[in-house]
């Protein structure tokens, strides 16, 4: 309904980052109230970047609110999915930005699901050297991680989200409302990162998941509220404690060094950032196993509950002739990676999770156990 002021606002999490600080606002009916921008920098123009999937069905009530308080509301949209997230399309954000005489008030909204909101964020840290952006996710994916705690990125042909900064968003606006028009394997996708919260840092949670995994892919209101609002409040926490990743945040990554290699090695999009970082939990958790930190039990619940959120288990072949070695090299640009050395996200003990380097005889034996059906 356009325009409409009812808004049920079921959670407010605050990120502490000192005068940096801001709210992530989560419930249903946010993206039409006036009152969730009301207090946002205050400018002559505010321009909505969205894509060609998500601006059709929301820009259009995110205008009408921002008109009622920038004389000028621009949307732009960007060409849908993860192999545009590249220098050519971020430009796009720039050529719009300078074609219309956006000045260094401006303020950006991204309104979309990670791809939009990293790119966006990166445009904001880098046009007129910042400006200021809020957040307006509408993925699962990108309500439970990605538009929370200011990492922004563009891929490079030789490595995912290798290009970008650290800059933080004024709000984070989650309207969970949203989520009804997204396709069943995008719900998925954004599971793998709510999955991922339990055993990196609450256990409690992994247990609230599995009771509550089908009401989760059913969209049941209160469960999906509940999913994201303790989501929200894991990752503030880590990120309040560690926002540039010197430490603990890297614990974020669990199941991300894995899962950016099959993203890489299958190509930008064949895989989706989710099911790749679903499947790279199995095999963290199975390298954790490995290392002697947790039992078969707990790489053989993990895995279960992966699957019962509709992710791949079974890692892909990326080299026909060579496919450890190409998992080895594809890590070898992780960000973690120390002169060579690959880090990896591991499992210490349930709910606790640590960096650790691994012999690469024993990860190769997890990439060849991962590649098999079990
Ligand atoms: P995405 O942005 O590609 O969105 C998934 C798909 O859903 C797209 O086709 C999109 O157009 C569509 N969509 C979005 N909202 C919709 C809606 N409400 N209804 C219908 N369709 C909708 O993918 P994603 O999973 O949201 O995000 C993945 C990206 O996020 C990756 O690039 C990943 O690297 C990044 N990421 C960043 C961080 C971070 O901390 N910055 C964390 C995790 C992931
Ligand atoms: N998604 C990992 C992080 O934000 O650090």
């Amino acid at each position: 309904m356009q325009g409409t002021t009812s808004s049920n606002l079921s959670a407010v999490v605050s990120i502490d980052l000192g005068d940096r600080r801001y709210d992530i606002r989560i419930g249903s009916g946010l993206l039409d109230d006036p009152a969730q921008f009301a207090d946002l920098p205050k400018a002559a123009t505010a321009m909505v970047v969205t894509n060609t999937t998500v601006g059709p069905l929301y820009a259009e009530r995110l205008r009408v609110v921002l008109a009622r308080q920038y004389q000028r509301v621009l949307v732009v949209e960007l060409p849908d999915g993860e192999a545009h997230k590249t220098w050519e399309t971020l430009n796009l954000i720039f050529d719009a930005l300078l074609a219309n005489g956006c000045d260094r008030k401006t303020v950006l909204f991204a309104l979309g699901g990670g791809v939009v909101g990293d790119m966006t964020g990166f445009a904001a840290a880098a046009f007129m050297r910042g400006v200021p952006f809020v957040q307006v996710p509408t993925t699962l994916l990108a309500q439970v991680d990605s538009s929370v705690g200011g990492k922004t990125a563009i891929n490079h042909p030789l490595g995912k989200n290798m290009i970008g900064a650290f800059y933080q968003p004024q709000r984070v606006l989650c309207d969970l409302d949203t989520l009804a028009t997204l396709p069943a394997r995008e719900l998925s996708a954004g599971l793998a990162e709510v999955i991922k919260y339990g055993p990196i840092a609450d256990m409690d949670f992994l247990a609230w998941i599995e009771a509550n995994v089908d009401a989760l892919l059913v969209r049941e209101p209160q469960a999906m509220a509940h999913a994201v609002r303790r989501s929200c409040e894991i990752k503030a926490l880590v990120v309040g404690q560690d926002e540039r990743e010197s430490g603990m945040r890297a614990i974020l990554n669990f199941g991300h060094t894995f899962g950016h290699a099959i993203e890489a090695g299958m190509g930008y999009g064949q895989w989706l950032h989710g099911e790749a970082v679903g499947c790279g939990m199995v095999m963290a958790a199975r390298l954790s196993a490995a290392l002697g930190h947790v039992d078969a039990a707990f790489v053989a619940r993990l895995t279960r509950l992966i699957e019962r959120a509709g992710l791949p288990v079974v890692a892909p072949v990326l080299d026909d002739k060579d496919n450890v070695g190409r998992y080895l090299e594809l890590m070898r640009v992780d960000k973690k990676a120390e002169a060579g050395q690959i880090k990896f996200v591991v499992i210490a003990r349930p709910g606790e999770a640590e960096v650790e380097s691994a012999p690469d005889e024993v990860v190769a034996e997890v990439i060849r156990a991962s590649c098999l059906p079990a």
